[in-house]
This record gives structure tokens, C-alpha cells and sequence, in this order.
């Protein structure tokens, strides 16, 4: 049949001016071998960059695609709850897959104060002259009281402990009962055996404050270094009071507190009363010095610090980022600290593996 074509049409295709009927706007000729090249590309890289897209989704959540099956077990919410099964500690040195940072997630607070209680506990039955730094706030609170319950037991002997507070407000005297001595001495100190010429605090009163807090790191040298550093953290990430664009090398010395550190525990000051701005505390290198480092966080206020702590970039303005450094960290959160955490199946797992292996005797150390 004969097709009879619009002379306008005719006239714009021997001049190489035919509209594209795909694109308004595009002429015929060049515009349809566009058409064609995207098209083509479209179809040989689309499914290409599809797969890799899913392939990354899979890495980053630490999940597998449906129907594949992995030789990860699973995690048993009830492989954590059992007393004295928590992770690794001074007492039961392993090494390897379960060495670096490792993240416990617990069903609540209550489970990661004892978890973190029965680590220190079973250091403190491996070596009775422990050496322990310690953070005040409301976190290690769990983790004190199981302490004492267990001194109160006739379980831990802490006569040959030392204590290393991590951090103490500047011109807060002791009986203030917002000083950290105060707050150690009613969750903690009161409790427990510690003698007091074991207890120490870096130097929060007085003058020639740049050489004692030389000196606070020179007795804890001198013990023989700290065991097992028991941290929390602030919301700005802070660890002790180094806050944010604090030196990862930083030693004990004087800090000014921020803004939002101070109105975080702006809580514990009645209306009208001062708060201290200065605190002395460990540095974030005396930290990073512990053997084994315990890091808890509990509730949802501290969700976005745990992701950056853990999941983020090593940066001063974050300083827990730091722990990522240290080869002996554990953390433990509830799950509402972990809400934001991108790894959590692959952190359960991992925690599955490192768990049998230990039932199993394959991570003693060997004699
Ligand atoms: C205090 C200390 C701080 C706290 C942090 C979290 O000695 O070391 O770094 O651990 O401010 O405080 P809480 O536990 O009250 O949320």
C-alpha cells in the first residue's frame, strides 16, 4: 500500500531535520543513534550495576540473599544470659578471632552490667592485684553493684586491687556529692575491699597540676599498668573527659568541658548551683595503654554515638572512634544503644562462632 507522506516531513528529512518521535525536542537522525547508544547501555550495565549495588547491601548488613545457605549460625538470643558466659577476658587470654573490637549485644542493660561484672570478676580471680580504671555516670552503676554483691558473697577479694578513676571535676572537694570520689565512694568503694591507699583519683584540687597529672600516670606505670579500663561514653562521643578534637595520644591533664557535656549532667546541679567547666582527666592514649578496654552503652540517647563510635571514622572530634585502634575492646550495648548499628547480624554471629569455639576449648591458650 502506498504510504503517502506529509511534505513537510518530507522536506525536513532531506535536510537531515526530522523531529524524533521519542524526543520532542531532538532531530531525527542524531537523535535516534542517542536513543540507541543509551538504550544499549542501559541494557548492558543496568543489570550490572543492579548486582552490584546488591552485592554491597549484602556486605554492609552482613546478611546473605534468601534461599543461601550459610555455615553462620545463628545467634541464640539465650547463648549471652548464662553467668560467666560473656566474652574473653584476663583470665582466659585468647587470641585471634576474638582479639580487636568486638561487639556483644545484650537483651537489655541489666545483661551487659553482668556480663561486664563477670569479666572483671573473672580477671579479678586470675590476677587477685587487678588493676582497674574506672568511669563514674550512670552506666558502670549495674556493673558496681554486682561488685559489691559479689564481695558481700565472699566471691572476689579485692584487698590487692588498684583503682584508677578515669576523671575528676577541678575544685569539687570529695564530700561534694557531685564529685566523682563522692559518687565512687557511695556506688562502689563503700562496698568493697579496696584499701584506701589503693584507690586513686587524678589530681582535681591545689596547684602544679601539669606535674601531678604526670605523676597520676606515673603511679599507674608503676603498678604495672591498668588491666582492665571500664569505659562509658557521652553523647558527643567523649571517653573520660576527652571531648571532641581531643588528641588520640592526649595523657592525663586538664580539660574544659562543652557545652552539651555540661548540659547533659547539668541534671545533677540544683537550679542556681555552679558547675565545674574544668575536670582533670586520663588521655585518650592513657586509655588506648589498657590491656583490655570493657566500653558499655545503654539507651536509645546514646544510639547515635554507638554507630559513630563503632561504625565510623577513627576521628578526634569523635574520640570513641579511637577504641577502634586498641586490640582488646569489647562493647556491650542494649538494644536500644544498638538500634543504629549497620553490622548487627554479622556482630551476632560473630559472637555465635566466638562463643562455640570457646565451649568448645579451641581458644584457651595453650600451656
Ligand atoms: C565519667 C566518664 C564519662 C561518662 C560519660 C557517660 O567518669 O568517664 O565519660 O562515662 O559521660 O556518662 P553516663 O554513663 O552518665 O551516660
Amino acid at each position: 500500500m502506498l504510504r503517502v507522506m506529509d511534505p513537510s516531513r518530507l522536506r525536513a528529512r532531506a535536510s537531515g531535520r526530522e523531529r524524533c518521535p521519542c524526543c520532542p525536542d531532538g532531530l531525527a537522525e542524531d537523535a535516534r543513534a542517542r536513543c540507541a547508544g543509551l538504550l544499549t547501555a542501559a541494557l548492558l550495565f543496568g543489570p550490572l550495576l543492579l548486582m552490584i549495588w546488591l552485592q554491597r547491601r549484602r556486605d554492609v548488613d552482613g546478611t546473605r540473599g534468601p534461599g543461601r545457605r550459610s555455615s553462620v549460625p545463628a545467634a541464640e538470643p539465650n547463648a549471652l544470659s548464662g553467668r560467666g558466659s560473656g566474652g574473653c577476658s584476663a583470665a582466659d587470654p585468647v587470641a585471634g578471632i576474638t582479639s580487636g573490637v568486638k561487639i556483644v549485644l545484650t537483651g537489655d542493660g541489666a545483661e551487659a552490667a553482668r556480663l561486664v561484672a563477670d569479666e572483671i570478676l573473672a580477671a579479678l580471680r586470675a590476677k587477685p592485684n587487678l588493676v582497674l580504671g574506672l568511669p563514674t555516670g550512670s552506666t558502670p552503676i549495674g556493673v558496681y553493684e554486682h561488685l559489691r554483691a559479689a564481695y558481700a558473697a565472699g566471691e572476689a577479694d579485692f584487698s590487692r586491687v588498684h583503682t584508677f578513676n578515669l576523671d575528676e571535676y577541678l575544685d569539687l572537694p570529695a564530700e561534694h556529692p557531685q564529685s566523682y570520689r563522692f559518687f565512687m565512694q557511695e556506688h562502689l568503694f563503700s562496698g568493697v575491699n579496696v584499701p584506701a591507699e589503693n584507690i586513686h583519683f587524678p589530681p582535681s584540687e591545689g596547684d602544679d597540676l601539669v606535674r601531678r597529672c604526670a605523676e597520676y600516670e606515673e603511679t599507674i606505670e608503676r603498678v604495672g599498668g591498668i588491666d582492665i579500663m571500664l569505659l562509658g561514653m557521652g553523647r558527643n562521643g567523649h571517653i573520660g573527659f576527652n571531648e571532641p578534637t581531643s588528641s588520640l595520644a592526649s595523657r592525663t591533664r586538664v580539660k574544659t568541658l562543652t557545652r552539651r557535656t555540661l548540659d547533659d549532667n547539668a541534671r545533677f546541679y540544683a537550679e542556681g548551683e555552679e558547675q565545674p567547666v574544668l575536670a582533670t582527666t586520663m588521655g585518650i592514649g592513657t586509655i588506648l595503654d589498657a590491656r583490655k578496654i570493657l566500653l558499655q552503652a545503654i539507651g536509645a540517647k546514646k544510639a547515635r554515638a554507638v554507630q559513630a563510635a563503632v561504625e565510623g571514622p577513627v576521628s578526634s572530634f569523635f574520640p570513641a572512634s579511637a577504641l577502634q585502634l586498641h586490640p582488646d575492646v569489647t562493647c556491650y550495648f542494649d538494644p536500644e544503644a544498638a538500634e543504629l548499628l549497620r553490622m548487627k547480624d554479622y556482630y551476632r554471629s560473630t559472637r555465635a562462632h566466638e562463643l562455640r569455639l570457646k565451649a568448645e576449648g579451641r581458644l584457651a591458650a595453650r600451656s
